[in-house]
C-alpha cells in the first residue's frame, strides 16, 4: 500500500467556541491516524486574538517552516470565527493548498445567517421572519415599539448573525427585556439578529456529498437547545432516525438538499431545523464546520447509515485531495 499523504488538522482557533474545536480536532485526527494518515496538528491562536491581524501570519510560517510544513492536505476543524467564515478558507486557496469541506463563498454566506435567509427563501426554503439590528443605529427602543412586536409575535429571539454553539442568544418576552438582549448578543462584535421564535421540535439534517442523512431529533432539557445542553453530557437526549411521518421526514431532507446548494455548500454540512407544531419545517441556519467529535449530530446521523466516524473523516480528505491541483 503506498503512504497516505500527510494531513494538518487545524484545530482550537481564536473564536469563542475554540474549546469545542480543541475536542472536536483532536477526535478527528485519532480517526485519521487510525485509518493510516500521517497527521501533523495546528493550532494558531489563542480565544479571544482574531482582531489582531496575526493568523495569516501564522499560518504562513506554519506552512513554510513550522509544523504544516510537509502537508499536502488540511482538515479543518475550527468553529465559528474566520475558521468558519471563509477567511482561513481563502488563506488555503490562495496557497492552493487543497483543504476539506465548504469553500470560502459558502463558508461566508451561511455564517452570516441574515444572508443565508435570503438566499434560502429564494429557494424555496421556509425560514423564520426576522430583522436586523446594527448595534448603536438607530436607537433600539423606538424599533421594538414601532416594530419588532407587532411583526414578530412575543416571545423573541435575539442572537448575533454570525455565531454559533448559542452563544450571546436570549428569549425575550417582553419590550422591556429586549435592550439587554441585543447587549449581550452585540457584545460579539456583529449585527444581531432578531427573529420570530418557533415553537416546536428541535430536528438537523446532515447532508454528505450531496445526501441527506437520517434525521436527528434533539431533547434539549432546557427546551433551548443552549450552550449547556449541547455540550453537557446527560443535558440533551437524541434519537436518529427521528420518529417522523415519512412525508415529514421527506421533506426536511428535501429542504436540506436545497439550502445545502444554496448555501454554496460542499462535502459536508448540516442544518438545524425547528419544526413547528404543525410540522412545518423552519430552517434556522446551516453549519459549515458542525460540532465533530465521535458523538456530535453529524457523525450520529453517518452512523445510522453505517458510515463509521473514522470513514467519515477519510471520506472528507479523499474528497478534499480529488481537488488537488484544481484552478482556484
Ligand atoms: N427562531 C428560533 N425559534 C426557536 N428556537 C430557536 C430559534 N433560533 C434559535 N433557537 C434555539 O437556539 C439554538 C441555537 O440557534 P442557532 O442554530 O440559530 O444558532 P447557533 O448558535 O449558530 O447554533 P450552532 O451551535 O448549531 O452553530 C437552536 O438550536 C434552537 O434551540
Ligand atoms: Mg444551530
Amino acid at each position: 500500500m503506498t503512504a497516505r499523504p500527510v494531513i494538518g488538522v487545524l484545530l482550537g482557533g481564536t473564536s469563542p467556541e475554540r474549546e469545542v474545536s480543541l475536542s472536536s480536532g483532536t477526535g478527528v485526527a485519532e480517526a485519521l491516524e487510525a485509518e493510516g494518515w500521517p497527521v501533523r496538528l495546528y493550532d494558531y491562536g489563542t480565544a479571544g486574538e482574531e482582531k489582531h491581524g496575526s493568523v495569516a501570519a501564522r499560518l504562513e510560517h506554519a506552512l513554510s517552516e513550522g509544523e504544516l510544513v510537509d502537508v499536502e492536505l488540511v482538515f479543518i476543524v475550527l468553529h465559528g470565527g474566520a475558521g468558519e467564515d471563509g477567511r482561513v478558507q481563502s488563506f488555503f486557496e490562495l496557497a492552493g493548498v487543497p483543504y476539506t469541506g465548504t469553500g470560502v463563498l459558502g463558508s461566508s454566506v451561511s455564517m452570516n445567517k441574515w444572508i443565508s435567509k435570503s438566499l434560502l427563501r429564494r429557494a424555496g426554503v421556509r425560514v423564520p421572519e426576522a430583522r436586523l439590528w446594527s448595534p448603536g443605529n438607530p436607537a433600539p427602543a423606538n424599533i421594538i415599539e414601532a416594530d419588532w412586536g407587532a411583526a414578530l409575535g412575543w416571545p423573541l429571539v435575539v442572537k448575533p448573525v454570525d455565531q454559533g454553539s448559542t452563544v450571546g442568544f436570549s428569549l425575550v418576552e417582553s419590550a422591556d427585556h429586549v435592550p439587554a438582549a441585543l447587549e449581550k448578543a452585540a457584545a460579539y462584535g456583529g449585527h444581531v439578529l432578531v427573529e420570530a421564535y418557533i415553537p416546536g421540535r428541535e430536528v438537523t439534517v446532515a447532508v454528505l456529498e450531496e445526501q441527506a442523512l437520517p434525521v436527528v431529533e434533539i431533547h434539549p432539557e432546557h427546551g433551548v437547545y443552549d450552550y449547556e445542553c449541547k455540550y453537557t453530557a446527560g443535558k440533551s437526549t437524541y434519537t436518529c432516525p427521528a420518529d417522523l411521518p415519512q412525508g415529514v421526514t421527506r421533506r426536511l431532507q428535501e429542504d436540506a438538499l436545497k439550502a445545502f446548494d444554496a448555501l454554496y455548500n460542499r462535502d459536508f454540512s448540516r442544518m438545524d431545523f425547528r419544526l413547528a407544531e404543525d410540522d412545518t419545517p423552519f430552517l434556522l441556519e446551516g453549519n459549515t464546520l458542525p460540532g465533530f467529535t465521535a458523538t456530535s449530530l453529524v457523525p450520529k446521523a453517518a452512523a445510522a447509515v453505517g458510515i463509521s466516524f473514522n470513514e467519515l473523516c477519510t471520506r472528507l480528505a479523499e474528497a478534499a485531495l480529488g481537488r488537488k491541483g484544481a484552478p482556484i
